[in-house]
């Protein structure tokens, strides 16, 4: 991989200049903001806003199930039923953006390390195998009745936490260990969320679910370590 990070010309830190750092202290003293508060009226404010506002979303009740009594549609997909609809909308949500975010970082390794390195060969086998799983969430929501295009509050969520992933993966600006980082972010996440949704689909009471899940978190457990690996390799052959 090319080099991480370059020395130039990086003004930004105060100790480019002791002169201005002084004048500008003595600024933050004199100048107030216009808006009158502080961070506690921030936080107050949020207090409020918290207590007063609607949830992000909901769980659609599955279309299989409509028309049904409510408690024969408990008594079919668990006690909760929308708390394991919810989480594997989410997963659903977030493979999907997965495959997004796989393909944006392998634009940039194709740029900067060529189209036929290990690297981009990697990146290709883990975005497919996310494309995987994402197929295999549309199908355990379509077991249950769901809508596997129905949007649930923690897919919305999800959508939310990827936008800083995405910004880092198609800034034409960051190099090849700074998108690796964010990506391993996003395995960290993928790995822990695994685990979870096979509990739940287990305590929810589809154990057939959990089950047909196991290959995606042995998959996942084998991303993780991928990208860890890439990503401290590279460094640690550079700082020596
Ligand atoms: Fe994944
Ligand atoms: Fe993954």
């Amino acid at each position: 991989m090319a080099t991480s990070a370059k020395v130039g010309a990086n003004m930004t830190g105060v100790q480019m200049s002791p002169k201005d750092t002084k004048s500008l202290l003595e600024a933050v003293e004199q100048i107030r903001p216009d808006v009158p508060g502080d961070s506690k009226a921030i936080k107050t404010e949020r207090i409020v806003r918290n207590e007063e506002a609607e949830r992000i979303g909901s769980v659609p009740v599955p279309g299989s199930a409509k028309g049904m009594l409510k408690t024969t549609f408990d008594m079919a997909l668990g006690k909760s039923p929308e708390i394991l609809i919810d989480k594997l909308g989410e997963r659903l949500a977030f493979e999907r953006n997965g495959v997004r975010l796989y393909d944006a970082m392998i634009a940039k390794a194709k740029a900067l390390e060529g189209a036929d390195s290990d690297l981009v060969q990697v990146l290709k086998h883990i975005r497919d195998e996310e494309f995987e799983h994402m197929n295999l969430v549309r199908e355990a929501i379509e077991t249950l009745g769901a809508d596997p295009t129905a949007m649930t509050p923690c897919a919305d969520v999800a959508g939310v936490k990827a936008m800083g992933v995405m910004q880092v993966l198609t800034d034409s600006r960051t190099n090849v260990a700074q998108g690796m980082g964010a990506l391993l972010t996003i395995e960290l996440e993928d790995n822990a969320a695994w685990e979870l949704l096979i509990e739940l689909a287990e305590a929810g009471g589809h154990p057939n679910i959990a089950k047909s899940f196991h290959k995606a978190k042995e998959q996942e457990d084998d991303h993780l370590v991928k990208i860890k690996t890439l990503v401290r390799r590279d460094l640690i052959v550079q700082i020596k």
